[in-house]
């Protein structure tokens, strides 16, 4: 099987879940991603159980309202069941590292949001330790020599992410070179450095169910 397919079957996998555990006319938090592309084409082809959906970014966004389904912000939603985003790396205990796309910050707060994260990859995302991935950290533009300076100084080699801008009009530094034994304490340790916004360690709030694709077929961990 191709990458590609593996990300079709996991997606279809993820979709028949949202439809068998959640009730008709739910929200659905949806990620971004090559995979959450094509969990919301799966999501779309069953859009009339839904009443929309939430999205991670504005390329979501694009996509859920090209397939016809109703987007809603964030602020008009109280509860949100599920929310199912792809990953970069996912270790055995469901830490993950996000934001290869630059959508980390808004799929960190639709993940807050929601009660159940299901995180859906191939089976070359999953890791042992984190940090073979470059580590994604958003930064306000202003402050992106002294967070890389600091950066540095935790054992990391951050590299800007040229010509791109988040949806937030920040910019990416990719960290390399970490190796990352303890995922919270470093994603809390990140986040206190002023100027950064959000990094791509989702280890405090880590997913729930992992739905893994494999030559031999979805596995489920969670
Ligand atoms: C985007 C993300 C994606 O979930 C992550 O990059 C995985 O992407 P893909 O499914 O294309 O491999 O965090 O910000």
């Amino acid at each position: 099987m191709t990458q590609d397919e593996l990300k079709q079957a996991v997606a279809q996998a993820a979709a028949d879940h949202v439809a068998a555990h959640t009730p008709e006319g739910s929200l659905i938090g949806v990620g971004t991603g090559s995979t959450a592309n094509f969990f919301i084409d799966a999501l779309a082809r069953q859009k009339h159980r839904y009443r929309g959906a939430v999205a991670s970014s504005e390329a979501t966004r694009q996509r859920l309202e090209a397939h016809g389904m109703a987007v809603f912000d964030l602020n008009d939603v109280s509860d949100l069941p599920v929310y199912i985003d792809g990953a970069d790396e996912v270790d055995a205990g469901l830490n993950m590292i996000k934001g290869g796309g630059g959508a980390l910050t808004r799929e960190k707060i639709v993940a807050a949001v929601a009660r159940t994260f299901i995180c859906i990859a191939d089976a070359s995302k999953q890791v042992t330790t984190l940090g073979r991935f470059p580590l994604p950290v958003e930064v306000v533009p202003m402050a992106r020599a002294h967070v890389a300076r600091e950066l540095e100084k935790l054992g990391g080699r951050p590299v800007l992410r040229s010509g791109f801008m988040t949806d937030n009009g920040n910019q990416i530094l990719d960290v390399h070179g970490l190796s990352i034994a303890d995922p919270k304490g470093l994603e809390a340790t990140i986040n206190q450095i002023v100027g950064v916004l959000t990094n791509g360690l989702f280890a405090m709030r880590p997913a729930d169910i992992l739905l893994l694709a494999t030559p031999d077929g979805v596995r489920r961990s969670g």
